[in-house]
C-alpha cells in the first residue's frame, strides 16, 4: 500500500459573513485509508470537505492532492483529480420558490 498522502489540508480557514467556521484546520489522508471526521453540529466538518470537493474556496491554508499543491476552481476540477463527495444534503436540485398559481 502506498504511504503517499492522497489529501492534505494545512492551516485551512473559512469564514461565513464574519463567522469563523474553520480556523487553522489540518487533515491528512493517505491512499487506502478510511477516516471518520467527528464533531458536534456546526463544527465545520462539511465546510472542510466542501473545500476538498472544490465547492468552497478557503481564505487561508493549503490543499495538497497527491502531495501537489492545488487551488481548486470548482467541483469539476476536484472530480478530475479523483475527488467525489456524497453530500449530507441534496445538492442536485436547488431549492424551489413557492409560487401561487391563479386560475
Ligand atoms: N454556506 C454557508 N453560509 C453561512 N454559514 C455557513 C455556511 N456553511 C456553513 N456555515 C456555518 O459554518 C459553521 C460550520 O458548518 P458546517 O456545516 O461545516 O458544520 P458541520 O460540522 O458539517 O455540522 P453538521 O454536523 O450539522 O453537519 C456553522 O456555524 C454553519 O452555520
Ligand atoms: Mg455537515
Amino acid at each position: 500500500m502506498s504511504t503517499q498522502n492522497a489529501i492534505q489540508l494545512s492551516g485551512v480557514s473559512k469564514t461565513f459573513d464574519g463567522f469563523k467556521a474553520l480556523s487553522d484546520a489540518d487533515f491528512t489522508a493517505r491512499w487506502g485509508e478510511v477516516h471518520a471526521l467527528l464533531g458536534e453540529n456546526g463544527a465545520g466538518k462539511s465546510s472542510l470537505m466542501n473545500i476538498v470537493a472544490g465547492l468552497y474556496g478557503p481564505e487561508g491554508g493549503s490543499l495538497f492532492i497527491d502531495d501537489n499543491p492545488v487551488k481548486l476552481k470548482g467541483p469539476k476540477e476536484a472530480a478530475k483529480l479523483g475527488i467525489g463527495m456524497v453530500h449530507q444534503h441534496f445538492k442536485l436540485v436547488t431549492p424551489f420558490t413557492v409560487a401561487r398559481i391563479s386560475c
